[in-house]
């Protein structure tokens, strides 16, 4: 059934229809959820292996990567399994863009960005680990790059200036915000009206993928938890080997 689902997903209308209906549906029941008190958003269980035992939308939330790992982030082979290059063109960047990107670890996407955007442009590095600040530092001066600036966010609130970025970027980070919920109500605070925001997740619906589960996320559950939000989906790109690129535009709102 599953499988069935994800091959009429790879024909274009069919994926526009059952996104649609998704959204749909996903809208009614989560204007009920957004109302929810944050005592009831999330559920504790037993965790798993990989995951701290809290849900949010039927989906177990992943450990945070420690810093320890950071090498992990520069590992070669990255260019091969995710070709950030190609990822950066399809961000279609312009000169001057305010780019916010969240969970910015060692910065490696950042450096890729840091060209496109230009010495007029921004990079707001956000994470919740001095350690990964400290080792962004350290790479944007070896590599003489002067737009990108570190800011230690919470587990709730990336602390952004108010409705000043044109896009926020999350590559392999978003499944293991402790505060899903919190964090992208705060990441939509400081987009600008018709700022996107972009999701970059390993592809939970392909088996192949060689990454744990929960580090691993559906394009449906991002639709879905991004729709408390004033948000709107705008296209998913499945142009990278392992992960999808799903972009939400940000609505004004009343
Ligand atoms: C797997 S790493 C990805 C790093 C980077 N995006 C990359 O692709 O190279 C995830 C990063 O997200 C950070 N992170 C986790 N929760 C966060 C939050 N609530 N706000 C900001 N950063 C967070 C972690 O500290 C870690 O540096």
């Amino acid at each position: 059934m599953l499988r069935k689902l994800g091959e009429l997903t790879k024909q274009p209308t069919l994926k526009l229809l059952i996104v649609s209906v998704a959204l749909l549906l996903s809208h009614a029941i989560n204007a009920q959820n957004a109302e929810r008190p944050a005592s009831t958003r999330y559920e504790q269980r037993t965790p798993s292996r990989d995951g701290i035992g809290k849900f949010y939308m039927g989906r177990e939330i992943s450990h945070v990567m420690g810093h320890q790992g950071a090498d992990w982030l520069e590992r070669p082979e990255r260019e091969r399994e995710e070709m950030p290059n190609i990822l950066v063109e399809l961000l279609k960047l312009k000169e001057g863009d305010v780019v916010a990107d969240i969970g910015v670890g060692t910065g490696y996407i950042a450096r890729r960005i840091a060209p496109k955007i230009g010495e007029t442009g921004t990079i707001y590095g956000v994470d919740i680990q001095q350690e990964m600040l400290d080792l962004l530092d350290e790479k944007m001066t070896a590599a003489g790059i002067t737009n990108v600036k570190g800011v230690l966010g919470t587990i709730t609130d990336p602390r952004l200036p108010p409705a000043s970025v044109d896009v926020a970027i999350m590559v392999d980070v978003y499944h293991e915000f402790s505060h899903p919920y919190e964090m992208l109500q705060n990441i939509c605070r400081g987009l600008k009206t018709g700022g996107r925001v972009v999701f970059v997740e390993y592809r939970a619906e392909d088996r192949r993928v060689p990454i744990k589960r929960l580090h691993k996320m559906s394009e449906l559950q991002v639709i879905k938890e991004a729709t408390p939000h004033p948000l709107v989906w705008v296209e998913t790109l499945d142009d990278l080997p392992w992960q999808h690129v799903i972009i939400f535009e940000k609505i004004g709102v009343e």
